[in-house]
């Protein structure tokens, strides 16, 4: 039995930045890891290869379709699908190896093999040649992440009907793909599939594209999008899919009821969420429960149980990597007897398409809801001047601020570049600024950046360049 001061369960964006900072810290540690390789959802199946092909993708479309041509660049490009699999894989793979040498850096143990609480203090670890492995931890942080929610009448086989996983590593583009759920996966992964020439329908329950966006963020996308060639079917769910050979056939029908349609593809992405992952976590062992969801409760990262800790996409919160490192350090920190807090109101959320997305803060209907009263700046980058000799002028930036202190309470972006640009408005967020403290910093000229300033000075109504 080897014992530790924290033993992390999960190897994730959660998992390895909590076994790092703890490595930092002077802290004995291991994590446990069962798969192959570290790095979690993320690394493996999650924001890097799909990040890997949606670069690819979109440098193929624009050499492909009109863009190349327009910009006198003539060229006829032949897609070459296995070699742009393979440098994704080889990209991960080093990414994944990255992490093993931070551990190695930090003094990190990664003990391979599945995990599994036995007990206060103990975790029993089922190594990869099936012996067992008994540690003794002071702390114990769960940091098993998340997996696709299924969706029943739609079995996955990851062949024809897929999950993110099956639509990252496909052998051939699709001809017509369709995906339930228009949300960040479906999103992403949909136009890299639509970009490489494949047909794109998005099945959708509710009446809009990503729940939880800002609605006149999510409109703007889903209108670039549908001009883009990717048909939305929204307020519509699918009762059942049958496997039909090289085909699937998918009953669609009216989300409020009415009669089934068929439609019918050569693929299926099921994308409408992701739940937490506690399976054979021997959570009984210690008197933990989940709640409807799956999902592990937690006070400032702490679960009921003490000496037991909880972060990432197996608790609350949003499903997202960075949201995921930010637990991870303040668990840790408290952990090591520091102070720590996570401010969850700054957590940028990014969508990789094209035009992106990116946003933090609230949203004019949640400010909205609260009754509370803003006032909107916003400047479209058919104004901004890099954006326009680039040719990417859908989009524009919104800052919504408090109408009486001025305080930043919200940024919403629609645009080229916005996920390298929001990191700015969190920063200004964490000081407090105000939109005058934006509209009065200087910029540099010709960049993007400069609509974040515009979109502050908006605020209180001295837009210069629109
Ligand atoms: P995970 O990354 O899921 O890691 C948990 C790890 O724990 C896994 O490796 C698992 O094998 C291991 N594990 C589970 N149980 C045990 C056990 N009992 N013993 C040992 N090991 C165990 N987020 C972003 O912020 N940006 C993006 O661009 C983005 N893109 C995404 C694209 C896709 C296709 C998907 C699916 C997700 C994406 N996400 C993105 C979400 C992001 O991947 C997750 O929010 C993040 O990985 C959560 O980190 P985590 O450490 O909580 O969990
Ligand atoms: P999601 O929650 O973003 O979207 C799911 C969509 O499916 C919603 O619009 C929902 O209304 C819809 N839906 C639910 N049930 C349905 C049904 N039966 N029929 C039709 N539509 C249905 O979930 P998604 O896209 O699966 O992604 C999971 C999580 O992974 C995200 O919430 C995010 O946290 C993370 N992620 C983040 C990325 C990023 O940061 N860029 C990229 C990809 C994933």
């Amino acid at each position: 039995m080897s014992a530790y001061d924290v033993v992390v369960i999960g190897g994730g964006p959660g998992g390895y930045n909590a076994a790092i900072r703890a490595g930092q810290l002077g802290l004995k540690v291991a994590c446990v890891e069962g798969r192959e390789t570290l790095g979690g959802t993320c690394l493996n199946v999650g924001c890097m290869p799909s990040k890997a092909l949606l670069h690819a993708s979109e440098l193929y479309e624009a050499a492909a379709g009109k863009e190349f041509a327009s910009l006198g660049i003539e060229v006829k490009p032949v897609l070459n699908l296995a070699q742009m699999m393979k440098q994704k894989e080889e990209s991960v793979a080093a990414l994944t190896k990255g992490i093993e040498f931070l551990f190695r850096k930090n003094k990190v143990d990664w003990i391979k093999g599945w995990g599994k609480l036995a007990g206060a203090g103990r975790v029993q670890v089922t190594m990869a040649d099936g012996s067992l492995n008994e540690l003794q931890a002071k702390d114990i942080v769960i940091a098993t992440g998340s997996e696709p929610t299924p969706l029943p009448g739609v079995t996955i086989d990851n062949r024809r009907i897929l999950d993110s996983t099956g639509a990252l590593s496909l052998p051939e583009v699709p001809r017509h793909l369709v995906v339930i759920g228009a949300g960040v996966i479906g999103l992403e992964l949909g136009s890299v599939w639509r970009r490489l020439g494949s047909e794109v329908t998005v099945v959708e329950y509710l009446d809009r594209i990503c729940p939880g966006l800002d609605e006149e963020t999510a409109k703007t996308l889903q209108r670039s999008l549908s001009k883009q060639g990717m048909s939305f079917r929204l307020g519509s769910k699918v009762a059942g899919a049958v496997v039909k050979g090289e085909s699937v056939e998918l009953s669609v029908e009216p989300a409020t009821g009415g009669a089934a349609q068929v439609l019918e593809a050569d693929y299926v992405l099921v994308a409408i969420g992701r739940r937490p992952y506690t399976l054979g976590l021997g959570l009984e062992s210690v008197g933990l429960t989940t709640d409807k969801r799956g999902m592990l409760a937690n006070e400032q990262h702490k679960t009921s149980v003490p000496g037991i800790w909880v972060i990432g996409d197996v608790t609350s919160g949003l499903m997202l990597a960075h949201k995921a490192e930010d637990e991870a350090i303040a668990c840790v920190e408290k952990i090591a007897g520091k102070a720590a807090e996570v401010n969850y109101g700054v957590i940028p959320n990014v969508i990789y398409t094209r035009p992106e997305v990116a946003c933090v803060g609230m949203t004019e209907e949640q400010l909205k809801a609260e009754g509370r009263a803003y006032r909107v700046g916003k400047f479209p980058f058919t104004a901004n001047s890099r954006a326009k000799i680039n040719h990417e002028t859908e989009g524009f930036v919104k800052v919504l601020a408090d109408e009486r202190t001025d305080e930043i309470l919200g940024v919403h972006m629609v645009g080229p570049s916005v996920s390298e640009m929001i990191g700015e408005y969190c920063v200004a967020m964490e000081f407090a600024a105000s939109s005058e403290d934006v509209a009065l910093i200087c910029h540099p000229h010709p960049t993007r950046s400069e609509a974040l300033r515009q979109a502050a000075m908006g605020v209180e109504g001295w837009i210069m360049q629109a």
